[in-house]
């Protein structure tokens, strides 16, 4: 197997087997879920758990129906309802659900790098489902499932990042994982939005959105993260969305043939209009039909994996 791994945590040090292989296991599982009955038993016998401390409807909702399409048990845990309100630490309810015999964790936090903490200190296989504005690696892999899907190819394809780039796990994971698949990644967003140290990404930044939107294969479009903000940002949305937004004024600069995307919560009106978000160019719907199979060959060839010591 490419991807001998325990955990599934970051795009950083993916090589381009592992995700070419991730990409083809998932093809198989779209087909799965095209079919009238939509259930194999691969996964028959294991538990996994989805442990989810911040909100999520794609992600949390995916990772279930994934696990049940497989033929898994599957327990959805949020921490409005966990032990947490009442003081335990996260390594305990780890280590407390670990002692029920589950076979994998997916985990969403808000916290950068505690998944990766969390993979390092038990022995269960352990999903990176968002961790702070660290990493989203399912997210990346849907992402680039979509584009291969449309476009046919990876390689070479322009992809444009626009919007709150400094708090977005969904934007490092991608372009860790975009780079290494041979793709031209540029960035745009308020200056601050815009990561420091933006140089370590070895990307373009465009200067507005014309520069941003022109070239562009894939436009990938962000939220304002507000949740992960002291205060907010920018003077106003009504001032973001007339110099980030995408409309269709902007669109008209852009290839006619052009990808829509954007991980969801989408904010119409702010981010994206909803002329564009809902026009033939949108892809964000097939990119959440996508997150079902990714998830599902995620979980799968980790569940089968006899690798119990090293994280990715
Ligand atoms: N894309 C994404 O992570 O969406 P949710 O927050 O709804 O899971």
């Amino acid at each position: 197997m490419v991807y001998d791994k325990k955990d599934f945590i970051s795009t950083k040090e993916l090589t381009i087997e592992q995700i070419d292989y991730i990409l083809t296991q998932a093809m198989t599982f779209r087909e799965i879920n095209q079919r009238e009955v939509k259930k194999i038993p691969t996964l028959k016998g294991r538990t996994i758990i989805n442990l989810f401390f911040e909100p999520s409807t794609r992600t949390r909702t995916s990772f279930e129906i994934a696990g049940k399409r497989l033929g898994a048990d599957v327990i959805n845990i949020s921490s409005s309802t966990s032990s947490t309100q009442k003081g335990e630490t996260l390594m305990d309810t780890v280590r407390n659900i670990q002692a029920m015999a589950s076979d994998i964790i997916v985990i969403r936090h808000s916290f950068s790098g505690s998944v990766k903490f969390v993979a390092d200190n038990v022995e269960t296989h352990i999903v990176n489902a968002g961790d702070g504005l660290n990493e989203h690696p399912t997210q990346s892999m849907l992402d680039l499932l979509t584009i291969k899907l449309q476009k046919g190819r990876l390689e070479g394809l322009n992809v444009t990042i626009i919007g709150d780039i400094a708090h977005s796990r969904v934007a490092r994971s991608n372009i860790w994982a975009m780079k290494t698949c041979g793709m031209n990644v540029k960035l745009f967003g308020p200056p601050t939005m815009i990561p420091v140290g933006v140089e370590a990404f070895s990307v373009d930044i465009a200067k507005n959105m014309e520069e941003a939107v022109k070239d562009a294969d894939v436009i990938i479009m962000l939220r304002i993260q507000r949740e992960r903000m002291a205060k907010l940002l920018i003077p106003s949305e009504r001032e973001y969305s007339k110099l980030f937004g995408l409309t269709p004024s902007v669109m008209e600069k852009a290839k006619p043939d052009v990808m829509v995307m954007h991980p969801g919560p989408i904010n119409r009106g702010v981010e994206l209009s909803s002329v564009v978000a809902d026009s033939q160019n949108s892809a964000i719907l097939n990119q959440v039909e996508n997150g079902v199979a990714i998830r599902m060959a995620v979980l799968s060839f980790l569940a089968m994996s006899k690798n119990n010591g090293e994280s990715i």
